[in-house]
Order: structure tokens, then sequence, then C-alpha cells
């Protein structure tokens, strides 16, 4: 996100607004018809008599065009007719935010009257022509809009402050669906204790392979699953509490947890899970727990989650793998898509 672009008719404010909401969010002001007539050395109602409309449409795009090379962040008050073209919509959307200031007829026609400066409203009836003009325009506006926002009645200052409380929604709304496009696919495959010490400790019960080489494991079976796995191990429980929530935070897409011996007694663990709704969790034990000490039979964490596999080695997640793919939400499941904000 570059610019900011207020869009509008010609009269509802694009110059003014600019200016005040430039100083507001201390970013440097433009004006695309300004930038035309310092080019080409002539105003646009000399360019509109000498070249036609459609002279002065190219010089706007190119104008706008060279916006993308600039590499400050702008305010851009736009020509009224700009966005008519769908070349112009398309590089708008692509740098930046677009704010509509958008004005009734009757308020546009009581502050462009006898304003010699519009070449379009030299005209018998320039208030049939507004309304004939926002008529057609009025929609696209609407459309390419990120945000609209209504200055009928309204002060210069309270429209700049309702500008800058939409440029800061969007922004906040853009964080949010990049957080969710990212996140999305994403799966935190957690440990607890002493797992770290795999190929060291017990390897009669958890074979001589090291935490390092069920890490490689994992990260290649998710990735054929379409996943990213996202790993941590800690031998604390809080800290893995906190891990848990963090996940939720990030919008993680599932969890899959050996919580180790934590396992067997860890109510807090339990509440944790069982705390972060809408995320799938699958509890992997690589020896088969239920052939052991009696202490091990028991899982209080298993009932916060969705699935439950033990015995089974590292296969056991990819198993678990596939489990939670089969529990995450389609969309999720896709591979590749982009999240993009739906026209
Ligand atoms: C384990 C089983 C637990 O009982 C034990 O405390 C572990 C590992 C497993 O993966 O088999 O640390 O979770």
């Amino acid at each position: 996100m570059k610019h900011i672009f207020l869009i509008g008719f010609m009269g509802c404010g694009k110059s003014s607004i600019g200016k005040k909401l430039s100083f507001q969010l201390k970013k440097p002001f433009t004006d695309l018809d300004s930038m035309v007539e310092v080019k080409e050395k002539r105003t646009i109602n000399q360019i509109f008599e000498e070249d036609g409309e459609q002279s002065f449409r190219d010089m706007e795009t190119s104008v706008l065009i060279s916006m993308f090379d600039t590499k400050l962040s702008y305010v851009v008050a736009t020509g009224g007719g700009l966005v008519m073209r769908e070349k112009n919509r398309r590089i708008m959307k692509k740098q930046g935010i677009i704010i509509y200031l958008k004005a009734s007829a009757d308020t546009l026609y009581e502050r462009l009257e006898g304003d010699e400066k519009r070449p379009l409203l030299q005209t018998e009836d320039p208030k049939a022509k507004i309304e004939q003009l926002l008529a057609e325009r009025g929609p696209i506006y609407e459309k390419i809009a990120d945000k609209i926002v209504e200055v009928d009645g309204l002060t210069p200052s309270e429209v700049c402050k309702l500008c800058v409380d939409a440029f800061e929604q969007e922004k906040h709304e853009r964080r949010q669906r990049r957080i969710e496009r990212e996140s999305r696919n994403r799966i935190l495959v957690m440990h607890g204790p002493n797992l770290n010490f795999l190929g060291i400790r017990e390897p009669e019960i958890y074979g001589n392979k090291s935490f390092d080489d069920l890490m490689n494991y994992i990260e290649v079976e998710a990735a054929n699953q379409g996943l990213e796995a996202i790993f941590f191990q800690s031998n604390h429980e809080g800290q893995l509490i906190d891990r848990i929530q963090e996940a939720y935070n990030e919008k993680m897409s599932g969890i899959i947890i050996n919580p180790g011996a934590l396992t067997h007694y860890s109510y807090a663990l339990h509440d944790a899970l069982a705390s972060i709704p809408g995320i799938p969790k699958i509890e992997v034990h690589l020896s088969d727990i239920t052939a052991r000490e009696d202490f091990r039979k028991v899982s209080v964490t298993k009932e916060a989650c969705d699935g439950q596999i033990f015995g089974k080695g590292f296969e056991g997640y990819k198993e678990a793998l596939e489990m939670l793919k089969g529990l995450m939400k389609p969309a999720e499941a896709v591979v590749g898509t982009t999240g993009e904000k739906a026209e």
C-alpha cells in the first residue's frame, strides 16, 4: 500500500481535503491535474481546447503511471474522470488505498456554480451536466473505492477526520487479511518435555533417530500435503501454553502436539488446548502409551484434541497430518489461494 488516492466528482473537495489529509498523515500531497499542467506547461482548459479530452486523458494516465516510480507515499487528488478508464482503475488499485469523497449533485452544483476552470461544465445547463456525469461516474467511484466518505453538510475538517479513520480502518483490514492469508495452511507442531532428547533418551523405546530427524520428516510430509509446519519444543509447561495461545492469535490452521509426560497430568495444557476454538488439534505419541506403565495409560490432554495417534513412531505424524488436513476448513485446505478481497 503506497499512496492514498482521493477520487470523486469535481468539486467534492479532493484537493482541499487532500492537503489537510497530507498534513494529518504527514505524507506529501500531489494533485494529478496539476502534475499534468506542470508537465505540459499548459492549463487543463488549454489542453482540452487545443488537444481535446482524449489527449488529456492519455496525459492523466501517464502521470498516474509515473506515481509507481516515486519512493514516497503520497496523498493524491485525482481528476474526476480518471476512474472512467479501466487501466487507471487497475493502476490505482495496485498502488494504494482509494477513498471516494461522495457528494450529492446539489452539493456539487452549489460548489461549482460559476466556476470557469471546469471545461466539462461550460454548458447551457451545468446542473443537468453534473447530474448526467454523476449518474455515469457515481457507480464506478463506489465500485472501485476501498472506503467511501460522505461529504454533504460536513466541514473540511470533519471530512478530513473521516478520511483518516477510513485510512486507518482500511490499513487494519488489509493487515488482518494478510495475516489470514499467511496463516492459511500453516500448522503448529509442538513437542513437550524431553522430546528434544530423541536419539539419546531410551533408544529402545523411542529409536535412534534425533529430534532434528523428526522435524525434517514432518516438514517433508507436511509439504507433501500442502501444509507449512511451524515447530516449537519446550521443556516448560507455561511456554507450551503461551505458544498455544499465540497460535490462536496467529490464526494457525491446526496443531499437532506431542506433550511428552505432560500428557498424563497437565490439566493446564488440557485447558489451553480446549481454550482455542476452531483450530483442529491432534495428539501424537511415538510409543504405545497403552502398553507401558500404568501412569502413561491416561491422557488428560486427549479430550481437548480431535484425535490421538500413538505407537507408530515417525509414521504417526504422517497420519496426524492427514487427519488434520481432513479436519481443516475447506478453504484452508486449498494450496495457493491468494485470499484477495472479493470484488
Ligand atoms: C511420549 C510418551 C510419554 O509418555 C513420554 O513421557 C514422552 C514421550 C511419546 O511420544 O511416546 O515423553 O509422548
